[in-house]
């Protein structure tokens, strides 16, 4: 493996960002596949508004780049990490996105130093002529760090070479342990974007202490899988004046492009392979969750199948993604280190009509039976566009498609005019108050995830002393619930209003 090190030149540029992650499924379908407009389409006016524009603040220096931490919390023989930020998987569809996103962030922070990693030498080279193409800057002389997954010192050296790790490397089920693994050894903080429940809390369960023993954060699913929920029921708790009880979010997403952007292949077999091994998070959950949270008094409205919801304007039905694991694990984390009272949370998929919704859920059961089924599955997974009518496809979006798309997330929470501040007690009285947030943001799987993880992933950098403990391994919404992360997010195009 090498990691030459290579001159940054500086030039133009602007943002960009792509789509994919949680709602995707759901959302693609609203997009061309049979859209009936008028049946149930009232919208929302926070999701149908224009989305801000991007800003990038300057936060020149070095000074201001690195938290003070990360020298205070460098142990005897960990590397120093001569790259601020590695992206690691450049050579992906969404790494391509990560590893432009951190360019024109380095565009503006002059003293920000990073590098590409991939297993391709060949490929990185193309990844950075196109990078140089996409963003118009110069990048000649960005470094490339060969490290492959089935060559663990290659990891290890490239952590070693890492201040922080932006992970785009997955399935994270075959390929993500080795890197954390890596990361912790080499003394690198990491960030991934994972939408894979059992690869995320496996990652504590097994990691946790010995990532906090080295002074090393793990943070995952810091792509559009799960901020916008995490740091967006966060934002809700924060709204209240009092208690939230419950939390109900809908994830939908508005779609002007002219073409048809199928979701890249790998995140379908993500999903495939979540699914057929779903069962296998119990065992997880029960060496994980050793405690149980306080139990609140009120449950929230139960919700069948479909349902209409007036917050968000959209037909719902039940959102299978990584949100609600995410939530409900930072949920517990801030109840036990910051004594946060947890909100209940639950997660839906926003269709605009009621004809595809119906199709939606027809599609969600088909999809759900033929990955439990290992012949059906190989066969989902050998001929992805036939069996899910284009849905998901091995080559991937095309960018101008991405362009135009906005996701939208509606957290609606229920709570109460007063607090009670120990959050072991519970409120006697039903829950009275009732306040909904948006989350609106570029196309969510490719520019909306190359904009946060790498937001997250500068948060890291420069935010270090206000992480929690002295390392370990969180969900977003525990990593950077003292940070300035959702502030960060705000200047570069994703919003987080309270809904009037
Ligand atoms: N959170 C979200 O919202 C969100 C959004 C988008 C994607 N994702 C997730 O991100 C991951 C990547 O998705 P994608 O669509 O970008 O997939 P992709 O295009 O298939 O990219 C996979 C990357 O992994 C690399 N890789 C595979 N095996 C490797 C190995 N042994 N050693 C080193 N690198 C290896 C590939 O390298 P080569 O190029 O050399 O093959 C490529 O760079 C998936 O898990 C997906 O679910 C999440």
């Amino acid at each position: 493996m090498e990691g030459e090190r290579r001159q940054k030149e500086k030039g133009g540029g602007k943002g960009g960002g792509r789509r994919g992650g949680k709602g995707r499924g759901m959302q693609e379908w609203e997009k061309g596949k049979g859209r009936v407009e008028g049946e149930g389409s009232k919208r929302s006016a926070e999701c149908d508004s224009p989305l801000p524009l991007r800003k990038f603040p300057r936060r020149g220096g070095e000074s201001s780049l690195i938290s003070p931490d990360f020298e205070k919390r460098k142990l005897p023989g960990m590397a120093g990490g001569t790259y601020d930020l590695v992206v690691f998987g450049a050579t992906g569809y969404t790494g391509q996105f990560v590893a432009e996103e951190v360019a024109r962030i380095a565009d503006k922070n002059p003293d920000l130093k990073f590098a590409y990693a991939g297993r391709s030498k060949e490929k990185l080279e193309k990844t950075l002529m196109m990078a140089r193409a996409n963003t118009k800057l110069e990048l000649a002389d960005v470094p490339l760090i060969t490290a492959d997954v089935s060559d663990e010192e290659s990891l290890l050296s490239m952590a070693n070479q890492a201040k922080v790790v932006i992970n785009c490397v997955g399935p994270y089920r075959f390929y993500g342990e080795k890197v954390v693994k890596a990361c912790i050894e080499g003394g690198a903080d990491h960030v991934d974007i994972s939408g894979e429940p059992q690869y995320l809390e496996t990652m504590q369960l097994k990691y946790a202490k010995e990532a906090e023993e080295k002074g090393v954060h793990i943070v995952g699913a810091c792509g559009f899988d799960s901020v916008p929920a995490d740091l967006g029921t966060l934002f809700l708790q924060d709204s209240f004046e009092g208690d939230v009880n419950s939390v109900e979010m809908v994830v939908s997403l508005h779609d002007e492009s002219s073409g048809n952007a199928p979701i890249n292949f790998t995140t379908m077999e993500c999903a495939i392979h979540g699914l057929a091994h779903s069962s296998e998070l119990k065992t997880i959950r029960k060496d994980l969750f050793s405690t149980q949270l306080p139990k609140p008094c009120f449950k929230p409205e139960p919700r069948g199948k479909l349902f209409f919801s007036e917050e968000a304007g959209r037909w719902c039905l039940p959102n299978m993604a990584s949100d609600r694991s995410v939530v409900m694990r930072s949920q517990r984390c801030n109840f036990e280190l910051e004594k946060r009272r947890p909100v209940q949370f639950s997660a839906f998929f926003g269709i605009s009509s009621l004809s595809t919704a119906i199709f939606g859920i027809v599609f969600g059961v088909l999809f759900y039976v033929m990955a439990s089924i290992s012949f059906t599955r190989s066969l989902l997974l050998k001929y992805p566009e036939f069996f899910t009518f284009g849905l998901f496809s091995r080559k991937g979006p095309k960018r101008e498609d991405l362009v135009n798309m906005k996701f939208c997330v509606t957290l609606t929470g229920k709570g109460w005019e007063k607090k009670i501040e120990d959050p072991e007690q519970q409120h006697t009285d039903p829950p009275t108050v009732s306040k909904t947030v948006t989350v609106v943001g570029p196309d969510p799987g490719y520019f909306g995830t190359a904009t946060i993880v790498s937001q997250c992933a500068l948060t890291v950098l420069q935010e270090k002393d206000k992480l929690p403990k002295s390392g370990g391994v969180f969900p977003p919404g525990a990593a950077f619930v003292k940070t300035t992360l959702r502030s960060r997010l705000e200047d570069n195009g994703i919003s987080f209003k309270v809904k009037e």
